[in-house]
C-alpha cells in the first residue's frame, strides 16, 4: 500500500493574518472573510448544513455527477491527476475515481493535518493510487507546488465555493485555475439564480443550524484574535441581494455592543452588522462567459431538473 504524502505551503505571517482579521473589524461596515467560519465546530455545522432540506446545493450537485458521470468521463479521458481543491473529508472526489480512472490523487485544503486522516482512509480503499495532500490557502492565491509535475491536471473544485468570490475575483481565480491546470481541465459545481423563497431558506434553516453556523464564526474569534464576543448579543441575518446576485450573511448586534481585543476595541450599536459571508448564485450563460474570459474553451454543463445547480467542464485547449 502507498502513503499519502503531505505538503503544508508556505502559510500566511500569523501577525499579517490578525492584522488583516482586525482591520475588517474596525472597517466602517464590518467584514470577516468567511474562512473564519470553519473552525472544527464550524466545520462540524457546515456537514450538518448539507443534510438540511432547505440546503439544496449539495444533492442537486450530486444528482448531476451520478446521472452524467460515464458523459463526464468520456470527455476527459483518464485522468493522470485530479486536483481537489477545497477537499475537505475527500468524499465528493473519491466518487469520480473509479469512472474517471484517477492515476494521483492531489486534495487541497487549508489544513494540511485535517487531509491527513481524510487521505489515509482514502488510501485503504485505493491501495495502488497516489495521493498527495497540500495545505494550501488558495483564496487570494493558486499556486500548487512544482512537486506536481509538468503535466495536465483536472482540476476539481465542487459546492460552489466559487460563490464565495464577487465576478472580478472570480474571474481572478479562473485565471489561476487555468495556469494551474497545465492544459488539462476544470471541473466546477455553480449554483444558480432561482426564486427567492428557495434561495433564502437555504440559508436561514428553520431549525437554526445556519444561523449556529454564522454565529460560531465569534467563538472561533475569540480563541483565534482574542476578542470577547458574546454570542447571545448577535443574531444571524441571511437575504438575497438580487443586484448583486449573490445570498449575504451577516451578524447583527441586537443591542448596543463592545467587542474587545487586546490592542483595540470596536462599539456596535444595535442593529449594526458585522457581513460574514457573500455566496454569489450565477446564470449559466454568464458563468460560461466567465470561463471563457478565464481562457477556457469546449464548455460543456450539466443541470439537476429543476436547473437550480450546473456542473461546467471546461479544457484549457482548444480542439
Ligand atoms: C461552502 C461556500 C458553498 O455558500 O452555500 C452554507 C457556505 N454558508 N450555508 C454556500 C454556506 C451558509 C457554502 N459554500
Amino acid at each position: 500500500m502507498k502513503i499519502p504524502r503531505l505538503i503544508q505551503s508556505a502559510r500566511h505571517e500569523p501577525q499579517a493574518l490578525m492584522a488583516e482579521l482586525l482591520a475588517g473589524l474596525m472597517a466602517s461596515t464590518a467584514t470577516v472573510a468567511p474562512k473564519y467560519l470553519y473552525d472544527a465546530l464550524g466545520s462540524r455545522l457546515f456537514a450538518a448544513i448539507v443534510e438540511l432540506p432547505e440546503y439544496y446545493l449539495t444533492r442537486a450537485e450530486a444528482a448531476i455527477f451520478s446521472r452524467h458521470l460515464g458523459t463526464m468521463a468520456g470527455a476527459l479521458g483518464p485522468v493522470a491527476t485530479l486536483v481537489d481543491l477545497g477537499a475537505g473529508n475527500c468524499e465528493k472526489a473519491a466518487r469520480l475515481f473509479d469512472a474517471f480512472q484517477v492515476q494521483r490523487y492531489v486534495a487541497v485544503d487549508i489544513s494540511a493535518s485535517y487531509l491527513r486522516e481524510s487521505l489515509d482512509k482514502l488510501q485503504r480503499q485505493y491501495p495502488q493510487m497516489d495521493m498527495l495532500g497540500i495545505g494550501l490557502d488558495f483564496s487570494t492565491h493558486l499556486n500548487l507546488p512544482a512537486e506536481l509535475g509538468k503535466g495536465a491536471r483536472t482540476l476539481f473544485y465542487p459546492g460552489s465555493s466559487i460563490g464565495n468570490f464577487a465576478p472580478d475575483e472570480a474571474l481572478a481565480l479562473l485565471c489561476q485555475a487555468h495556469a494551474a491546470a497545465q492544459g488539462g481541465a476544470l471541473l466546477i459545481g455553480v449554483d444558480l439564480v432561482k426564486p427567492i423563497d428557495v434561495l433564502e431558506p437555504a440559508y436561514d434553516d428553520a431549525l437554526g443550524v445556519t444561523a449556529a453556523f454564522n454565529r460560531n464564526m465569534l467563538l472561533h474569534l475569540n480563541r483565534l484574535a482574542g476578542t470577547d464576543f458574546d454570542v447571545a448579543d448577535w443574531r444571524h441575518v441571511a437575504f438575497f441581494d438580487a443586484a448583486a446576485s449573490r445570498i449575504e450573511m451577516h451578524l447583527e448586534a441586537v443591542r448596543d455592543v463592545t467587542a474587545s481585543w487586546s490592542g483595540g476595541a470596536r462599539h456596535f450599536a444595535a442593529g449594526e452588522r458585522i457581513h460574514t459571508e457573500n455566496s454569489c448564485k450565477w446564470r449559466i450563460d454568464d458563468f460560461a462567459a466567465l470561463l471563457r474570459l478565464a481562457g477556457f474553451s469546449r464548455l460543456q454543463h450539466w443541470t439537476d431538473e429543476r436547473e437550480w445547480f450546473a456542473v461546467f467542464l471546461a479544457f484549457c485547449r482548444s480542439g
